[in-house]
């Protein structure tokens, strides 16, 4: 027997799709009020009005979720974290708040260095444990899909141990979320190839690349002035992508190097951060179809300005959002405070913000056909708001909307009930 589920009386919000949302078309969102969903063993059956229910002659077969006229979202897709680390960096913090740059402190042997340091002392099962600390917080968010990086290791063993977390966090019975893997050995020069940024690279191709080609489906590049620069950077993607593997960038977050320009030659899927954008690099990231996935989360931690995203979507651009948990430059994966930044300081309406955390994340990870969107044959990937309009999302500044959270048609997220 088929394990069926209704979502009834729900105000459906979403983008429509099976691919990323470009430049206006981004706050076209569908709207039915009074409506249902039908769930069937995790995938999006059909969504109807609710006079028309008794069509599917399900007789109460299939359980029944009541949303009280609550908006239904697609589950949110923070397609931007580091979410696996050994150690936190407090200190860092208080140091930036008096004055210091995030660059100066990595260019100290502190920053990534640091966490690199951690991690290698952290066994596999403690980072386990830690991760599913946040996924826990994520999940209360919305979040029902989360890319994680690898990027702590900087040397095999240790790569491949974060990786394995990740793969032991995906395939554990109780997963309350998906994980799309993204392997990041080109994170920081460790301290050990210091001044050699060309033999780490070199170490990277020859012997990172074939261990964690078939353990993650991104490789990630951090592409910034005095870590890997154009030229080392087009050298690893290129290998990157001889060998099988789908291509992400951190291009143009500190200073404007030409990443986003990079990204579009290489044919990334996304390219992230992009604080510091070029025109030239827009128009190319536009043209070539590349997601610009923006995190607005580091731009406040970092108080530096945030990407041009009203720009980059006038130019044509598909925007995403994500939070870019991590234990350095933004200690944060709250969804409410990306929404909240996205539409006061970015100037993003909220119908683009929506479409940028679901139908767009999901195209920066390549699984726009699975999720992403309320549609049937889709994963049925939900969140309930408390609210019934999408205004409050906002509006309710930096603060939780979620009600309810559904992965895969099971809710592994419910605060209270629905209030009447
Ligand atoms: O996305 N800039 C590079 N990587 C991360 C920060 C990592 C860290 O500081 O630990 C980022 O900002
Ligand atoms: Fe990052």
């Amino acid at each position: 027997m088929s394990n069926r589920k209704i979502i009834a009386n729900a105000t459906i919000v979403t983008p429509l799709g099976n691919s990323a949302r470009k430049g206006h078309d981004m706050s076209e969102l569908y709207t039915l009020e009074n409506a249902f969903i039908f769930i069937e063993d995790g995938i999006i059956k059909c969504t109807g009005r609710m006079t028309d229910i008794d069509f599917l002659g399900l007789n109460g077969t299939a359980e029944w979720i009541d949303a009280k006229g609550r908006v239904v979202l697609p589950g949110f897709i923070d397609s931007h974290t580091h979410l696996v680390f050994g150690g936190f960096r407090p200190d860092e913090f208080s140091w930036r708040l008096k004055g210091d740059s995030y660059m100066s402190i990595m260019e100290r042997g502190g920053g990534i260095q640091s966490t690199v340091n951690a991690t290698r002392n952290t066994s596999k099962e403690n980072l386990v444990e830690k991760a599913e600390w946040f996924i826990d917080r994520m999940i209360e968010m919305g979040v029902t899909t989360v890319e994680a990086k690898s990027g702590y290791g900087l040397d095999t063993p240790t790569e491949l141990k974060m990786l394995e977390a990740l793969s032991d966090l995906s395939n554990s019975p109780d997963r309350k979320v998906d994980i799309v893997v993204t392997f990041l050995g080109a994170h920081a020069i460790p301290k050990e190839f210091s001044g050699r940024t060309s033999e780490y690279c070199d170490v990277i191709i020859s012997e990172m690349l074939p261990a964690v080609k078939d353990k993650a489906k991104f490789f990630d590049i951090f592409t910034e002035k005095n870590v890997f620069e154009i030229e080392d950077s087009r050298r690893l993607l290129k290998a990157a992508k001889e060998a099988g593997m789908k291509l992400k960038l951190h291009a143009d977050e500190i200073v404007q190097l030409g990443g986003a320009e990079l990204a579009a030659e290489m044919g990334a899927v996304s390219a992230d951060h992009l604080l510091h954008i070029s025109d030239e690099g827009i128009r190319r990231m536009a043209e070539e179809g590349v997601v610009a996935t923006l995190l607005p989360p580091t731009a406040f931690a970092l108080k530096e300005p945030y990407a041009p995203a009203r720009k980059m979507i006038e130019g044509g651009c598909a925007v995403a959002l994500a939070t870019d948990l991590n234990p350095g430059s933004c200690f944060s994966g709250s969804i409410p405070l990306t929404i909240s930044l996205a539409c006061i300081y970015m100037n993003m309406t909220i119908e683009e913000v929506i479409t940028a955390l679901t139908l767009n994340g999901a195209a920066a990870l390549d699984i726009a056909d699975l999720t992403g969107s309320i549609e049937a044959g889709k994963q049925a990937d939900l969140v309930i708001l408390d609210f019934p309009n999408i205004n409050f999302l906002p509006y309710y500044v930096g603060m939780n909307c979620v009600n309810t959270t559904i992965h895969h048609g099971n809710i592994v997220y419910q605060r209270n009930g629905i209030k009447g």
